[in-house]
């Protein structure tokens, strides 16, 4: 029998389509074995972890990420991690693989301009896998004709906004950007929001100086969220070009979600834990906390709204489930959520708070802790899915030998670890806050291995991997369904 570099034995291994008692067999960073229980040789293996009565899933991959980007979502604030404290906070948290953006403002033309400029930041900072979403901002004649050469550097995906003055699109630019990318078969991720119309209702509060925090959530109702998520997917239809419309928070909005898939369209969606766990009441804490919680779009009423996530995310309607991890200081006025509060604005002024709430670490546990999805159902959304939507699949998302990275997540059942209450000070991100704190939580990451290589031990020193560990991922295309190829409109014509 061969010898390994690692084994996991006694494990309850679970994928996206199976659960099943396995040992696994680790060698040169890859799967090599799943084998019954006992049947390798612990005396082959340079190192072995019994996993008895522990979940052995595939790492976590998390394809909403934002780092060290410029101030685009409103204020002058500016992300506070970097990738190296973003990636770190990640792998901390089970996540093994994370896909961030890369920024094109309105005034760079070149897309492969700002690729290279994100590889320089994230180059041998990572402590994750990762890849890169092109944030397209500006899809003018040069940004579009480099799609084929994004291509070939292994991007399949970018994100184009409906709203936010840096970034937002109209429809004849969302028509370009969507058949450019079918042509090449990217998948366009969209930001679903009616950017008129929340700064139309943005300015009617302010001629009334309703300021607070609060108010960011009465600027954008559901339907601003639902009528964007609407055309979003009449704009794809008649493209015939596979979408999929991020951080949706409205039940209304995923009802439309889930009428495209249900006549066949490439429609996928995406949630985050904000969505089901935070309300606007979170935006209505005193003394400027709410600010904390201002993201877009904004955390929806009640436990209703909440439920209505939860069902999406068992029936198939949201396909994954990211963190949209998009850290800001809470307690600085340079950078931060209070870099709006100035001489003119003592209590600060909801329009310029930077959108956007850390999250990249604590995705996984808060969600599982939850114990709403099946386990398999979980791994789906959280690893499977992501890897197959955006091109990493089988390499990442999967336990399969000889094909995927050795990428796995050992979690154990509720109870073993008894509840504790989650503080910001457990958390490796730099960001001086959580959404979610004091949330009590039943799960963490008992051990977290990252192409082979032990990264996280909870009870052993916690973060083991060096920063830089990290590699570059050049990704395919998506093996979910994508054009129909025919329908109504030829778009071959266009
Ligand atoms: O508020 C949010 N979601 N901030 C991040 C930017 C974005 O649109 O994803
Ligand atoms: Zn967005
Ligand atoms: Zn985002």
């Amino acid at each position: 029998m061969d010898s390994f570099d690692l084994l996991v034995i006694n494990g309850l291994v679970v994928t996206a389509s199976d659960t099943a008692n396995y040992d696994i067999a680790i060698k040169d960073g890859k799967i090599a074995l799943l084998a019954p229980p006992g049947v390798l040789d612990v005396k082959k293996a340079t190192k072995v972890i019994d996993a008895e009565g522990g979940y052995v899933m595939p790492g976590g991959i998390d394809c909403h990420v934002h780092l060290e980007e410029p101030a685009l979502f409103g204020g002058k604030g500016r992300s506070s991690d970097t990738f190296e404290t973003g990636t770190r906070s990640s792998i901390c948290g089970g996540t093994t693989t994370i896909v961030a953006f890369a920024p094109q403002p309105k005034t760079i033309p070149s897309l492969l301009q700002v690729l290279e400029d994100t590889h320089a930041r994230a180059r041998g900072n990572c402590y994750t896998d990762y890849s890169f979403h092109l944030l397209v901002g500006y899809p003018g004649e040069q940004a579009l004709s480099e799609f084929p050469r994004l291509r070939e550097l292994g991007i399949s995906s970018l994100k184009i906004y409906m709203t936010y003055a840096a970034l937002q699109l109209r429809d004849d630019e969302i028509l370009d950007v969507l058949l450019a990318s079918r042509k090449e078969g990217i998948t366009t991720m969209i930001h679903a929001e009616n950017g008129d119309v929340l700064n139309w209702m943005t300015k009617k509060l302010e001629e009334r100086r309703l300021f607070a925090p609060k108010y960011h959530a009465t600027s954008r109702p559901q339907i601003v969220e639902t009528e964007a998520t609407n055309r979003a997917i009449a704009l794809a239809e008649l493209m015939d070009a596979p979408i999929l419309v991020v951080h949706v928070s409205s039940p209304s909005a995923a009802a439309h979600l889930r009428n495209a898939q249900t006549r066949g369209l490439p429609v996928y969606a995406e949630t985050c834990p904000q969505y089901l766990f935070l309300t606007r009441g979170d935006l209505d804490k005193p003394d400027f906390e709410g600010a904390k919680c201002v993201c877009s779009p904004p955390p929806r009423e009640s436990s209703d709204d909440h439920e209505a996530i939860w069902i999406g995310l068992a029936n198939g309607t949201f396909t994954v489930l990211s963190s949209d991890h998009c850290p800001f200081m809470y307690d600085d006025y340079e950078t931060g959520k209070k870099s709006i509060i100035s001489k003119d604005y003592p209590e600060g002024r909801f329009s310029g708070i930077p959108n956007g709430c850390p999250g990249v670490e604590t995705r996984l546990a808060v969600t599982l802790s939850a114990n709403r999805l099946p386990l398999q159902k979980f791994v789906e959304v959280t690893s499977t899915n992501a890897a197959r939507l955006y091109g990493l699949y089988p390499q990442k998302g999967t336990i399969l030998p000889g094909v995927s990275d050795a990428d796995l997540t050992i979690w154990y059942p509720p109870g073993k670890l008894g509840t504790f209450k989650l503080t910001n000070s457990m958390l490796h991100h730099n960001v001086d806050y959580t959404p979610f704190e004091g949330m009590e939580l039943n799960q963490w990451p008992r051990y977290t291995i990252l192409r082979g290589e032990m990264v996280w031990d909870r009870d052993g020193g916690g973060l083991l991997a060096k920063k830089g560990c990290g590699k570059f991922v050049a990704r395919g295309k998506s093996t979910l369904p994508g054009p129909r190829k025919q329908g109504e409109w030829d778009v071959s014509a266009f």
